[in-house]
């Protein structure tokens, strides 16, 4: 089978991108853009990582559209992906696994005062406050997808009393309660001390950040955004940091990245900035999955994880 292995990599990552997926399936011929130009009508599918605009074009045998990126705002952006061909989204329980542990971090980080702690170590100070116990300490979290719904479930285990957010309703599961709808989620705002945002970056999400839902939230709430920078509204959250409306945000997702150096989030004592490594995509265990799909796609089979091209996610 002949594969288009294309994205936004530098040489050494494509490297190690290929030998991880010749190793997963041996079978592959991997193409790079120049390669796949020159013998169009050879390419069965691609394997993409927010490849350049146009990159997927004038492929006629193309039957999948496989991409290394748990979310898909990016590629979904490119007018001139080819319509009618399938396109599947990583979904990797390493990465949500991941997830889990950055999630885990911040929010035990704001439920124990960690981080106003370590401002305190930058000034010398040696004041203790009150502790908090874990189930005095609400959790929403924003998606109850793949990565949204193992989060949710690594906070309940831990102690938190976690509520999950989705478009539509779904099932209570590993000491989650669930609830769905716009109207749900201004119900829910007023009890959540920290909110963890995994939603997929949509027409209906982008922005979902906003003066209006900071002020909606308990006086000093803690906000997790893991999900995507355009999510958040920056003046907005900025403005919300600066009444202690929102008392500390933790940020690994920017608009755009990287994350300019002017930006004020970087020197704001309340905001924790991370470069986008919440839960990076492992080759190894990401290997695989597309290579099961790869087979899937071989053997006639629907692939796994396709995207709604119409909700986006
Ligand atoms: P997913 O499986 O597609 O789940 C998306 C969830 O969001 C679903 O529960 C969905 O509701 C909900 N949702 C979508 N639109 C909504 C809306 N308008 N209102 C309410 N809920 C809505 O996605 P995932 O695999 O969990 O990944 C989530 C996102 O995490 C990705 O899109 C990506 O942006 C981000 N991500 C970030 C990193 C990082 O390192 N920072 C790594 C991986 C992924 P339904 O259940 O009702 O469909
Ligand atoms: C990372 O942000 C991803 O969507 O995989």
């Amino acid at each position: 089978m002949d594969i288009l292995l294309c994205g936004n990599f530098d040489a050494d990552e494509r490297q190690s991108w290929q030998q991880a997926l010749a190793q997963a399936l041996p079978e592959g011929r991997w193409l790079d853009l120049d390669e796949a130009r020159a013998q169009p009508a050879a390419v069965q599918a691609a394997v993409v990582a927010n490849p350049p605009p146009g990159s997927l074009q004038g492929l006629p045998a193309l039957r999948l559209i496989q991409s290394l990126w748990a979310g898909v705002d990016r590629l979904l952006a490119d007018a001139t992906l080819p319509p009618g061909v399938p396109i599947a989204r990583m979904v990797d329980p390493a990465m949500s696994a991941a997830m889990a542990q950055t999630a885990l971090w911040a929010t035990l980080a704001l439920q124990r005062g960690f981080f106003g702690y370590a401002r305190q170590q930058r000034q010398r100070l040696w004041r203790q406050h009150g502790q908090r116990r874990a189930d005095e300490c609400p959790v929403l979290v924003l998606g109850q997808g793949e990565i949204g719904g193992a989060v949710a479930q690594a906070l309940a285990r831990t102690g938190f009393p976690v509520t999950g957010w989705s478009r539509r309703a779904g099932e209570a599961r590993g000491g989650v309660r669930r609830v769905a709808g716009a109207a749900a989620l201004w119900q829910e705002l007023p009890g959540a001390q920290v909110l963890v945002n995994l939603l997929p970056l949509t027409e209906a999400t982008a922005g979902i950040l906003d003066a209006r839902l900071f002020a909606a939230l308990p006086h000093g709430a803690g906000l997790v955004n893991l999900a995507r920078g355009r999510h958040v509204v920056d003046a907005d959250l900025l403005a919300a940091l600066d009444r202690s409306q929102v008392g500390h945000a933790v940020l690994d997702v920017f608009h755009p990245e990287p994350l300019p150096p002017e930006h004020p989030f970087w020197t704001h004592e309340r905001v924790t900035v991370l470069p986008h490594v919440a839960a990076q995509t492992d080759e190894r265990s990401a290997a695989a999955v597309v290579a099961a799909n790869l087979r899937a796609l071989r053997e006639g089979r629907e692939p796994l994880h396709r995207v709604d091209r119409r909700t986006g996610y």
